[in-house]
């Protein structure tokens, strides 16, 4: 697939299944998420990978904090199985290094290109995937279970994985000019 096509046809896939990206085509996803733009090559992000047993892990850290976070008895099963949607989870986070130069805002942007990188790789090697979000990312609990700093964001859930269908109809093209002026 030639970059173009990618990045004009490309489709989010929610239906995924195993298999997921794994060896040199996972190394491969995570290499793109390195190589976003980066002002000073500060690196602001972190990865936390799920897959198998890690999947039925992740659920477990969601509903505790469904449970910490009074939900109701379905929301916390909902947090159970969320990241059973895909045999490859990733915790985006975004994590802040402390600069005079570029600022918490740019470094979260490079996260966001590191998400929408890893989506572009996975889907050029065969897979599909979808950058998800939702309440958990901003649970200060499910931060703390997740070990992160103090500074952390999580930007995303990028699940990757097999898509189950083919896309159902291309997206519209929509006329830039609405979008667009020029000075
Ligand atoms: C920051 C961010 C958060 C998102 N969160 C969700 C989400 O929680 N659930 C969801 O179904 N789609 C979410 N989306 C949208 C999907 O990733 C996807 O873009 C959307 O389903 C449209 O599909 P398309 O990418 O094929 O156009 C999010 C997108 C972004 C950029």
């Amino acid at each position: 697939m030639d970059a173009i096509t990618l990045l004009l046809e490309r489709r989010s896939c929610a239906a995924l299944q195993a298999p997921a990206p794994e060896g040199e085509a996972l190394t491969v996803i995570l290499q793109a998420a390195l190589r976003v733009p980066d002002f000073q090559r500060l690196r602001p992000y972190h990865f936390i990978l799920a897959s198998g047993d890690g999947l039925d892990r992740l659920g477990a850290l969601m509903a505790r904090a469904a449970v910490a976070t009074d939900r109701s008895p379905e929301e916390i099963e909902r947090a159970r199985r969320m990241p059973h949607r895909a045999p490859l989870v990733i915790v985006v986070v975004s994590r802040y290094r402390p600069s005079l130069i570029v600022s918490r805002f740019e470094q979260h942007l490079s996260a966001g290109c590191a998400v929408m990188a890893m989506q572009m790789a996975a889907v050029a090697q065969g897979f599909g995937g979808i950058w998800r979000s939702g309440w958990l990312m901003f649970d200060r609990g499910l931060h703390t279970a997740l070990h992160l700093e103090q500074d952390d964001h999580i930007i995303g859930f990028l699940y990757l994985g097999t898509p189950t269908l083919a896309p159902s109809k291309p997206i519209p093209t929509v006329d830039v000019n609405n979008y667009v002026r020029w000075l």
